[in-house]
């Protein structure tokens, strides 16, 4: 982990409410996909835990919804606003193993995210994952082109039918033979595709309430099968066997 200021240099409307923002500065500390950022917002007492969706030396790439006021003030911000970021949080995904399965990533809503980065590891160790994306309607969508510029096969489900197969995401992983599933997104979404009988084995990222992001304040423990873990430290990635839902 480290602290760094980054610089916004590039904001994107994704929706009517998500912007994917693009930074400059120190990337050293982010090793793995599915890692997250904490990050100082003007005005607000406590960091704001947004996921890695990208990075490359010197440029960090988030995805963020405007939901409250910390994340209406950070999608905000206009270009050149600096922000103090705690980097490298968290354990991430581990792609080596899945390697030996069909992977399927699975996200959900502003889940979505750290699949990306994700998707490029597996690639980059010669697997093509297939990717399921799952949003409320047609207007919440966002990086299937993205997903498929990649070259990864991108399904998607939409609980009102608006676009793609309608229902939850777990009705386009049935379309797959897919077997080892990535996921994150909302409990429910995550209960339910760890509950198919397809998926026999996985890792499952869970987006718990935070307050220090890295393990000092104990403000995001969670039960598992191994005792009690600290998901902002221990996780937020955590594997199928060990889940107590
Ligand atoms: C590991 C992790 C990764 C995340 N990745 C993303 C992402 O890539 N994109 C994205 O848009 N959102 C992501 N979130 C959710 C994001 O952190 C919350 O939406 C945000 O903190 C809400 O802050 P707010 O000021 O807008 O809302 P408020 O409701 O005003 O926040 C009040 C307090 O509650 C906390 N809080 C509220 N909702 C959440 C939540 N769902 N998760 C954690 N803390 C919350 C805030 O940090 C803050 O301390 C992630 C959360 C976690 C834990
Ligand atoms: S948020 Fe402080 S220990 Fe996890």
């Amino acid at each position: 982990m480290n602290e760094a200021i980054l610089t916004l240099q590039g904001k994107r409307q994704l929706t009517h409410d998500v912007y994917e923002l693009t930074f400059s500065g120190d990337t050293s500390a982010i090793t793995r996909p599915g890692q997250f950022v904490n990050i100082t917002v003007q005005g607000h007492f406590l960091r704001r835990p947004i996921s890695v969706c990208d990075w490359a030396e010197n440029k960090l790439v988030l995805i963020c919804r405007a939901m409250g006021s910390g994340t209406q003030t950070l999608c905000g911000s206009p270009i050149g606003t600096e922000f103090n970021v705690l980097m490298g949080l968290g354990n991430g995904y581990d792609v080596d193993k899945a390697l030996n399965h069909k992977p399927v990533l699975v996200g959900g809503g502003v889940g979505v995210p750290p699949l990306y980065a994700l998707a490029k590891a597996f690639l980059a160790k010669g697997v093509t994952p297939t990717v399921a994306l799952g949003f409320g309607s047609t207007r919440e969508l966002f990086y299937e082109d993205e997903f498929k510029a990649l070259g990864c096969p991108v399904l998607v489900s939409t609980v009102d039918g608006s676009y793609g197969t309608k229902g939850f995401v777990t009705a386009v992983i049935e379309q797959t033979d897919c077997d080892y599933a990535l996921c994150c997104g909302p409990i429910p979404m995550l209960k339910a595709v760890d509950s198919m009988a397809q998926i026999v084995d996985g890792q499952f990222s869970f987006e718990e309430r935070m307050g220090c992001g890295f393990g000092a304040c104990v403000g995001c423990t969670c039960k598992t099968k191994y005792g009690t873990k600290r998901i902002c430290k221990d996780g937020p990635v955590l594997c199928k066997e060990e889940i107590v839902w």
